[in-house]
């Protein structure tokens, strides 16, 4: 049997070090406020259907590599909405209400944050705007004017729709629920931000000693990467190494990391992770990543619908899992590390090594699963 290894997809563009590496508990507990950390996991814990999404162990992929082990948190079980988006802007607009009553809300994004924040919305009686770019498919549109929302196109990429969404909401007076923070505009992604963290507080639990080396993490504006590191530091005793994964088209966290301060990214051409195609850091996951991230490495579009295809025939697990585009960079990542002797050493990575990946999304967008699906079976 071929080996998985010996495909030739996995390739990593860029691979650096932080050299202002030093991890602090406390501050991260207060960038990311551990009272916000508290309430949101006492508020979704207690929603209905709330069920912890399960810990793959990706044992056949262990093994070829010589791996102690490797957890895939598999987010395609995230209620209804097949992704861990589904924890943060739910949760936000969930505070929202409390705070402000019936007011309109209004987000900008690639699909699956927009589906947390229609659905939190519907929920709860409140009218909601959503912002998409041309980039966004039509069947993510489509699930978001189901649960009701208007969903509102605009021309360009992400970073216009989140322009427009600013702009429209600023004149007509609606709140703008964004997973993405700036200047003046921080308490809503804290929210959402703490949302994310009930992943961690459910694989601290799942995997009981807690004892992982490495933790690969997919960044678009670093939201998700900046929460998962708050939640270790709130909930693990055990501190590992954490390695952020990032399209090379799109890689500001790398590109801040790099220059010591964050840096815009100029995205000129779309990469099929679509959830992770962002050009600006956002300002409270850069206060956590900028001494928190040990590495930052970038991977390109080549292997994505391979390992969609690995996952779906259950060549990496006993059990066949559907992963979506953004599901599956850590295991590009991961398998691509392998093929260096000196990525490998720099990492420490070895036969006593506990890897955590984050499978963020499922079948979110079903013409683009069968598509990568299709082209995926070709190549394994
Ligand atoms: C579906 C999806 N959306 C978005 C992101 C990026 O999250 P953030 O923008 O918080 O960095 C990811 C991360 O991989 C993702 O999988």
């Amino acid at each position: 049997m071929k080996k998985i290894i010996q495909n030739h997809v996995w390739s990593i563009s860029s691979f650096i070090e932080n050299k202002n590496y030093k991890f602090d508990k406390k501050k991260i507990l207060i960038d990311l406020p551990e009272k916000f950390i508290d309430e949101a996991i006492y508020s979704i814990t207690n929603w209905n259907n709330y069920l912890p999404t399960p810990l793959i162990k990706l044992n056949k992929l262990s093994k070829e590599l010589n791996i102690k082990e490797i957890f895939y948190k598999d987010e395609d079980k995230r209620f209804n909405l097949k992704s861990f988006k589904a924890l943060g802007g739910a949760f936000a607009v969930s505070k929202i209400k409390n705070e402000k009553g019936n007011v309109v809300v209004a987000t900008a994004t690639a699909g699956n944050h927009g589906r947390s924040v229609a659905w939190g919305a519907k929920r709860l009686g409140l009218k909601c705007k959503i912002f998409i770019s041309e980039f966004v498919s039509e069947a993510r549109a489509e699930a978001m004017r189901n649960l009701e929302s208007e969903v509102i196109r605009v021309k360009g990429n992400y970073e216009d729709s989140l322009k427009e969404c600013i702009k429209q909401s600023t004149k007509n007076n609606w709140e703008i629920v964004q997973d993405v923070s700036w200047e003046g505009y921080e308490e809503t992604p804290k929210f959402i931000m703490a949302g994310y963290t009930v992943m961690i507080k459910e694989i601290i639990d799942q995997i009981k000693d807690d004892k992982v080396t490495h933790v690969f993490l997919q960044a678009g504006v670093g939201g998700m990467a900046a929460s998962i590191i708050a939640g270790f530091a709130k909930f693990s005793k055990n501190i590992p190494k954490f390695i952020i994964v990032e399209p090379e088209k799109a890689d500001c966290v790398l590109k801040s990391i790099k220059n010591e301060k964050p840096t815009s990214v100029k995205i000129s051409e779309e990469t099929i992770m679509g959830g992770m195609s962002c050009g600006d850091v956002s300002t409270v996951a850069w206060k956590i990543l900028k001494t928190s991230t040990n590495n930052c490495l970038t991977i390109t579009d080549d292997a994505i619908s391979t390992v969609v295809a690995m996952l779906a025939e259950a060549k990496l697990s006993n059990e066949k899992i559907i992963g979506g585009e953004c599901a599956v960079p850590g295991i590009i990542a991961l398998i691509s590390l392998f093929k260096n002797k000196d990525y490998i050493n720099k990492l420490d990575l070895s036969s006593d090594s506990k890897i955590l990946l984050f499978g963020c999304e499922g079948l979110t967008d079903k013409k683009m699963y069968k598509k990568l699906l299709d082209d995926g079976l070709k190549k394994i």
